[in-house]
């Protein structure tokens, strides 16, 4: 899938090309930006009309293709507080069970209640790091000790409801 519409929100699938513009921006975000280039990462960035990226969304996916790590959901800050960011991060889990993930997981110290309106729950970082033990992410978060200071978050995947457009 190249370029897709999901509610109002165009995404693009990003390129190669886009990684340079797409790390400037989640650093702005204050998000990691460890593996956008990798195989088992997908990103979807959306652009405004003067080719600024103002949005974005993704996952990694582990190796057995059971889990995925949701990652880089993220909206400029003049464009937050309408609906984007939950837009995002579901067009990322529709695509990530899509793909055969049966359960969804994440990161989160400052948006927890961002992804309880998503379904997530509170989750033990110990699974998560078992789960996604191959992911850049998590990798990361081992060696920098950051792991444990972080909240895990999860949620299944066959759950539809939580997949439903606002
Ligand atoms: C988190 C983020 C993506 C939300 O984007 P957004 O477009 O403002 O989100 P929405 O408008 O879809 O918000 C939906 C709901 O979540 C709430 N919400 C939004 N951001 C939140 C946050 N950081 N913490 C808690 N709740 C939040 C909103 O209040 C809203 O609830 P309401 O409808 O009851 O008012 C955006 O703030 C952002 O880019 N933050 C920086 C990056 C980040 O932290 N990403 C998440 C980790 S991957």
């Amino acid at each position: 899938m190249g370029s897709c519409l999901y509610g109002s929100v165009h995404l693009d699938r990003c390129r190669p090309s886009d990684v340079d513009a797409l790390t400037a921006f989640l650093r702005d975000a204050d998000l990691t930006v460890s593996g956008l280039d990798a195989p088992s990462v997908r990103l979807w960035v959306e652009w405004d009309a003067l080719g600024a990226i103002v949005g974005s969304t993704g996952y990694e996916i582990s190796d057995d293709g059971r889990h995925a790590l949701i990652r880089s959901v993220a909206v400029s800050p003049a464009r937050r507080a309408r609906g984007r960011g939950l837009s995002l991060a579901r067009f990322a889990l529709a695509r990530a069970s899509e793909e055969g993930a049966s359960m969804a997981w994440l990161f989160s110290r400052r948006s927890g209640a961002f992804w309880q309106r998503l379904g997530f729950e509170v989750a033990d970082r110990g699974e998560l790091a078992a789960a996604l033990a191959d992911t850049h992410q998590v990798r990361l978060f081992q060696q920098t000790g950051q792991l444990e200071r972080e909240v895990a978050w999860s949620r299944p995947l066959a759950a539809p409801e939580g997949l439903r457009r606002r």
